[in-house]
């Protein structure tokens, strides 16, 4: 079965789909895993990163894609067959020359937030309150989110911002969730109020927790030199656990954003982001059991 990781905050542009593939990429090369990554934004990012336009565009046409998974089990989420829906040979980063790791998607769709709006009018009918129907609605994305676990031994789900029932079925399904931020004045409330629906617990009662029974841990992104942004870091940590790992703010990240068709080496990709890379998948290799 597979280790389901979420990587999830409510404040958009810190680093989620940055993350994703990074994790994608970090377990099929360094840890040799098996990899799903399912793309829960309609925006697409990490679908772009890994398949380029031209392939996105192609699983959109041929139904390879979340919103037509779920558009195929509106009201019924008993068949559980994921595997047609994914896309494979993913990726502009390569194993060994010629070989692709093991990596596929459930890419996202420009379709998939009105498949949510079509999942929940469909039970708010009978005048069913609707705090009840959001909640069978993310009961439902779980449901079938969770028909993935035999394809793959860890299943990345990269979470759109804010906070919709696919996320909030994310959340659920997760064995860890990771939450990316940016080191600044705002991203503080963020992550506490993240760490409130990850443990569904008030703030008070999730600081109480001890860390490491935490369902969630904090990863510091686009962290500059200098002490400015450490002081937001250590604020976060004071609540929160914390990867010591960080991202620095890089273009080499920034860059890996870009789909280059022909397959590098991770070096080649990720050129000066590959050691804050690997100190973050071998941190995480102790952290979570995959
Ligand atoms: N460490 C970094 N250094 C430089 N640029 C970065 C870094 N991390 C992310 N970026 C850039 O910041 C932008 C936002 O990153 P990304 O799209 O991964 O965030 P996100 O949280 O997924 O956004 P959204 O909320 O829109 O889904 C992208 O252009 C990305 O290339
Ligand atoms: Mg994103």
């Amino acid at each position: 079965m597979a280790f389901f990781v979420a990587v999830a905050n409510r404040k958009g542009g810190v680093g989620k789909s940055t993350v994703s593939v990074m994790l994608a990429y970090a377990y099929a090369i360094w840890s040799k895993k098996k990899v799903l990554l399912i793309d829960l934004d309609a925006q697409s990012n990490s679908s772009l990163i890994l398949l380029g336009g031209e392939r996105w565009i192609v699983s959109q046409r041929t139904s390879r894609n979340v919103a037509a998974y779920i558009e195929d089990r509106l009201y019924s989420i008993e068949q559980t067959k994921v595997l047609e829906y994914l896309m494979h040979d993913i990726g502009d980063v390569e194993l060994s020359p010629g070989q692709l790791p093991a990596m596929s998607l459930l890419p996202g769709s420009l379709s998939f937030e009105d498949m949510q709006d079509e999942l929940i009018t469909y039970y708010s009918r009978n005048q069913t309150p609707f705090q009840q129907a959001k909640a069978k609605c993310a009961e439902h994305f779980r449901a079938a989110f969770s028909f993935a676990s035999p394809l793959a031994d860890v299943i990345i789900m990269d979470c759109a911002p804010g906070l919709s029932n696919a996320t909030a079925a994310a959340l659920k399904l997760a064995n860890k969730v990771i939450v990316p931020f940016r080191p600044d004045a705002v991203s503080e409330f963020a992550v506490d109020r993240i760490s409130q629906i990850v443990e569904g617990r008030n703030f008070d009662d999730v600081i109480a927790m001890p860390p490491a029974e935490r369902r969630y841990i904090c990863l510091a992104n686009y962290v500059r030199p200098g002490g400015r942004d450490a002081i937001y870091v250590d604020t976060i940590a004071g609540n929160h656990p914390m990867l010591s790992a960080q991202i620095p703010a890089m273009p080499d990240v920034a860059d890996s954003f870009d789909f280059l068709g022909e397959p590098q080496s991770i070096e080649e990709k990720y050129g000066d982001a590959v050691p804050a890379m690997k100190a973050l998948h071998d941190e995480l290799t102790e952290v979570m059991p995959i």
